[in-house]
């Protein structure tokens, strides 16, 4: 038997990587566990290094770190996210102990399609971060942890406005035409708004499958998903593709809200939430969690679908080249 998850798994530092960790959400998280004792060594990680850099600059200067790397990444390619794993693995940075997925798209004006051509919102918000995983895993320390950012608008009891997912075979959701045609009745802001909400309900199935196949594995690794509430504001890029005048609105008049309603919140609320869940070294038996901010609770019962969460792991594995099997 393998006992390697019995192990008590509360390491110190080590590297953690941070997808779109140079703004909102994934930076105000940055800059909380810059700013820990715990010694971490920071590799943020998104499209551009121009974008990056006045971010790592900022994280130095407002925590006294130096350990704060940025690295380019572009999940909407899975060569560029082949690219960065195997440039973290010869970059000779501490050990790896934690991957935090939180980049995310939300495309509402019109269908996109990644470089290999799967529909942007579930390759950026799934897929890429899938490879991404799968490819750092042999990496991860035992006692480490994978993080994945995902949302209460996965769940259409939370009421939070927006459409419940649609989850379809995962060959329909990454066919821009198929995706099309599945959602047709629908205007195109509907549309992205289905897809963003559908990938985050993907981000469930993707996290709790994890956790199962890392158990099965014999493997210590913590595995946790996170919501960060809504996060309207000029914190949040969130809304850069939506029509003006709900940009407007996302960037003016939504922060209001966090007066009235607790499932409002800022980027650096959330930030430091996500960070915390990090830095509390969860024991291994709290692996496969949903956090609400700084609370467990369950996510939607349609997020707990076994066979959904496989038969996306599946497909998943084969169309980025993997055995299924960790
Ligand atoms: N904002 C909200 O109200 C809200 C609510 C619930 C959940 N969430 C989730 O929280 C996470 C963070 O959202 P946010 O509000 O902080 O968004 P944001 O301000 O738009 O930041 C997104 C980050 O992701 C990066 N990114 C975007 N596309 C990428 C790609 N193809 N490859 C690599 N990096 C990419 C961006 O970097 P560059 O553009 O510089 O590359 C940026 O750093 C997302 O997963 C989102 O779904 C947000």
């Amino acid at each position: 038997m393998n006992t390697n998850r019995e192990k008590p798994a509360a390491p110190q530092g080590g590297t953690v990587i941070i997808t779109g960790g140079n703004a909102g959400l994934g930076f105000e998280a940055a800059k909380k566990i810059a700013a820990d004792s715990g010694g971490w060594h920071i590799v943020i990680a998104s499209r551009s290094m121009q974008r990056m850099e006045p971010a790592v600059q900022t994280l130095i200067r407002e925590t006294g770190s130096r350990h704060i790397t940025a690295m380019t990444l572009d999940l909407a390619s899975l060569d560029s996210v082949r690219r960065f794993a195997d440039r973290f693995a010869s970059a000779g940075l501490p050990p790896l102990r934690a991957i935090i997925c939180n980049a995310g798209s939300n495309f509402a004006q019109e269908t996109r399609a990644t470089d290999d051509g799967v529909e942007a919102t579930f390759g950026v918000n799934h897929l890429g971060h899938f490879l991404l995983v799968r490819l750092l895993l042999g990496q991860l320390e035992e006692g480490g942890q994978v993080l994945v950012v995902s949302s209460d608008t996965h769940d259409p009891s939370a009421k939070t406005g927006m459409p419940a997912p649609r989850y379809e075979h995962p060959e329909i959701m990454a066919d821009p035409a198929a995706s099309d045609r599945q959602l047709a009745q629908l205007s195109p802001a509907q549309r992205g708004s289905v897809r963003y909400t559908t990938s985050k309900l993907c981000n469930l199935y993707f996290a709790y499958e994890l956790d199962r196949r890392l158990r099965r594995a014999g493997r210590a690794v913590i595995v946790t998903a996170f919501n960060p509430g809504m996060m309207p504001g000029k914190g949040s890029a969130l809304s850069r593709n939506f029509p003006p005048i709900l940009r407007f609105a996302w960037n003016y008049v939504m922060p209001a809200l966090r007066l009235f309603n607790s499932a409002v919140r800022s980027t650096k609320q959330s930030g430091g939430d996500l960070a915390e869940l990090l830095l509390k070294h969860l024991p291994v038996e709290h692996s496969g969690t949903y956090w609400d901010g700084p609370r467990a609770i369950p996510s939607s019962d349609e997020s707990y679908e076994e066979p959904r969460a496989k038969e996306l792991w599946n497909w998943s594995s084969a169309r980025t080249g993997l055995p299924a099997e960790l």
